[in-house]
């Protein structure tokens, strides 16, 4: 049987019961099967403080957060200090690209089946002509957002969370690739997972999912259809991210992304807002990839897609 909302609202609690009891599908607390853990809403504000925290690192170290630069290893020192007050344990992996040392950062939410491992992850280096906030600074303040929301509700998921941080991204993908090389044969198999956030608040934005695991996929684009916002399949740059290695070892990857350099078509400018005939992102890769560079709704959204996706992948 099919009630409207307005009907449902004034069925009463015993007429209820006897619809349950005849095999009727009434949604009630004490019928339903457990619920998976919902993720929480993840603060708009949060993210973007450590948006503005990681745009104050690059203007005291020449503008920019490029690996083996200064403003590199100090945003790598400013994360990696509020996931350990925050109960993490942290890992930092040097490696060598171009003759100067990168540092990946990962942090391991203690608890959860070692042998399932959900990662999610976001290049923190910057490219030298800018301070790269959109890219990357969105992806991994959501992703550091995420993990302080891990430990504010105290999660305890049926599964092992691990956080990354890569390095040399803007290289050539040398820090994740660092990470996988490095990963014994049984640690590579125990990740059943790798979610990648690298572009996630394009001033001008689309919606894009990566067309990769179907889970995964499926998880995100449920989280979308939730609120109501179309998306499409990420296709501008596959393999351009830290998604690659981990997809070349054979674990299942799924992520988000704005968009970059491309331009923003009509009719994805009518069911998305902002400006068709325009990137979506004209500060790409340059000086003014800065905090004015971002959409606000685009990163709150994808944002709490980070969470939602990290918790149902993860119980
Ligand atoms: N950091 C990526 C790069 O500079 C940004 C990027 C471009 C991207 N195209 C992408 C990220 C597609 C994810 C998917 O190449
Ligand atoms: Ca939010
Ligand atoms: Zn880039």
């Amino acid at each position: 049987m099919k009630l409207s909302v307005s009907a449902r609202a004034v069925v009463s609690g015993a007429v209820a019961t006897a619809m349950l009891l005849a095999g009727g599908a009434v949604a009630d607390a004490a019928s339903t099967p457990p619920r998976p853990a919902a993720a929480p809403d993840i603060p708009l504000a949060g993210v973007k403080a450590h948006l503005s925290q990681l745009q104050s690192i690059a203007t005291a170290n020449g503008g920019n957060r490029a690996h083996g630069r200064p403003g590199y290893k100090a945003s790598i020192d400013h994360i990696k200090a509020k996931l350990d007050a925050a109960g993490y344990t942290t890992t930092v992996q040097q490696f060598t690209a171009s003759g100067r040392t990168g540092y990946n950062l990962i942090a391991d939410w203690p608890g959860g089946d070692a042998n399932q491992v959900v990662m999610a992850g976001s290049h923190l280096d910057s490219v030298s002509s800018g301070p790269g906030i959109n890219d990357n600074g969105s992806g991994s303040a959501a992703v550091l957002e995420t993990a302080l929301a891990v430990s504010r509700a105290q999660y305890k998921p049926a599964k092992h969370l691990r956080f990354a941080w890569w390095g040399a991204e803007e290289l050539g993908l040398v820090g994740s690739r660092h990470y996988v090389n490095r990963l014994a044969t049984g640690d590579r198999s125990r990740i059943g997972a790798y979610l990648n956030f690298d572009m996630i608040g394009s001033p001008n934005p689309g919606y894009f999912v990566y067309d990769d695991d179907p889970a995964i996929e499926k998880t995100f684009k449920e989280y979308f259809s939730g609120l109501g916002v179309p998306t499409e399949i990420e296709t501008e740059g596959d393999g351009r991210s830290d998604h690659a290695p981990f997809k070349s070892a054979g674990v299942p990857v799924g992520g988000l992304f704005t968009g970059a350099s491309r331009t923003k078509t009509a009719a994805q400018a009518a069911k998305w807002g902002g400006t068709a005939g325009r990137a979506f992102d004209r500060c790409y890769h340059s000086s003014c990839d800065t905090t004015a560079n971002i959409d606000d709704t685009a990163l709150d959204r994808n944002s709490d897609a980070v969470a939602y996706a990290v918790w149902e992948l993860s119980e």
